[in-house]
């Protein structure tokens, strides 16, 4: 039988989508649906090599980082106005509160878009409209990361950090860290330990995707080099016991992916995966969607998936859910106001 209509399929699904949760690992340009890559390129008069959505979602075959990284970069080429970056981070949104999302911190990578010359306040101008009209009609909170691409220079991260600086009084209920994102192998964390110095002095929140195809080493020095207070990924920690330990007594969160991991080949099998040994390990493990429109699933596929894979228990969920809540950037009172309502609907379901 189709496990999407079997009844414990359902009351599973309506358990994970009923739990207030937080997304930490996002990418804006990776929430591109098909179709919206269709009628944005019909928008803005750009022609698609492909015949149509089902040609290009039939392209969404990978086999490392880089066959996705090829395809994502070129979706995002369809972003031109600021419309374009509403219409994207809007749909978003509202996909992830039918998931039961209550905060969001988005990763956008403004040098995807920048060097197609578009402005960068046109990038936070369309993602802000659309983070504060959720704020406000739908009562989702959302943070802005800005993510560096670590296959280009730091001197290029550099000018994007000088270019989006004058924006970010404006932007400050939102703008309030850093990624660092892109091909992994061969381009180190302490490529980026300037830029990242500067942020820090800054008084912005750090993350990096480390470990995901890159070795347990990179996680260490994205906590020693860059200072990140987060890791995303980071599931090949595992290859390091001393730094498993680290991980462990520091509470230092890993924002695990874990329909990305299956989908670009860091994983073969789903059940093969470690998220659920990191859980009952202790380590701070949060589940989240990385590109969900290229990956086959929102955040809620991704802890349905999971706990079919791996056997989670409803504790474990709630676990995963509470971990997202304390894992975040929010301040500690409005933690503490989601852990109670996560509380609530535990106590409900
Ligand atoms: N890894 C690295 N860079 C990315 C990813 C990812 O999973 N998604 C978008 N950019
Ligand atoms: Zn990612």
């Amino acid at each position: 039988m189709d496990a999407a209509v079997s009844p414990a399929a359902s009351s599973l699904s309506d358990f994970v989508r009923r739990l207030p949760k937080a997304e930490l690992h996002l990418h804006i340009e990776g929430t591109l649906e098909p179709d919206l890559i269709f009628s944005l390129a019909q928008r803005n008069g750009i022609a698609l090599p492909y015949a149509s959505v089902d040609a290009l979602r039939q392209a969404y075959q990978f086999n490392d980082l880089q066959s996705f990284l090829d395809l994502y970069y070129a979706g995002a080429s369809v972003l031109i106005t600021e419309a374009d970056f509403y219409d994207m981070t809007m749909a978003y949104l509202q996909r992830a509160q039918y998931d039961g999302v209550a905060h969001a911190e988005l990763m956008f990578d403004p040098q995807t878009h920048t060097g197609r010359g578009i402005a960068m306040e046109t990038v936070f101008a369309g993602m802000a409209r659309a983070l504060r009209d959720a704020r406000r009609l739908m009562g989702i909170s959302g943070y802005m990361l800005l993510s560096f691409l670590r296959h280009l220079t730091e001197d290029d991260a550099q000018a994007t950090l000088d270019a989006a600086l004058p924006l970010r009084e404006q932007y400050k209920d939102l703008w309030i860290g850093i990624g660092l994102d892109s091909a992994e192998r061969g381009n180190p964390p302490e490529k980026f330990a300037r830029v990242y110095a500067r942020c820090k002095a800054l008084g912005f929140r750090l993350t990096a995707h480390a470990g995901e195809e890159g070795p347990a080493s990179y996680v260490r020095d994205a906590l020693d080099i860059l200072g990140v207070e987060r890791i995303d990924h980071g599931v090949r920690s595992e290859e390091d016991p001393a730094l498993m330990q680290r991980l462990l007594t520091g509470r230092i969160p890993l924002t695990v992916c874990p329909l990305s991991n299956l989908k670009l080949c860091v994983v073969q099998d789903l059940q093969q995966h470690n998220l659920a040994r990191l859980l009952r390990q202790g380590l701070m493990v949060t589940v989240n969607s990385d590109d969900p429109a290229y990956f086959g699933g929102y955040i809620a596929d991704n802890y349905i998936a999971s706990a079919q894979a791996l056997d989670l228990s409803r504790e474990e969920l709630a676990a995963l859910a509470r971990n997202s809540i304390e894992a975040s950037f929010l301040p500690d009172e409005q933690k503490r106001a989601l852990a109670a309502s996560l509380d609530a609907a535990l106590a409900a379901a």
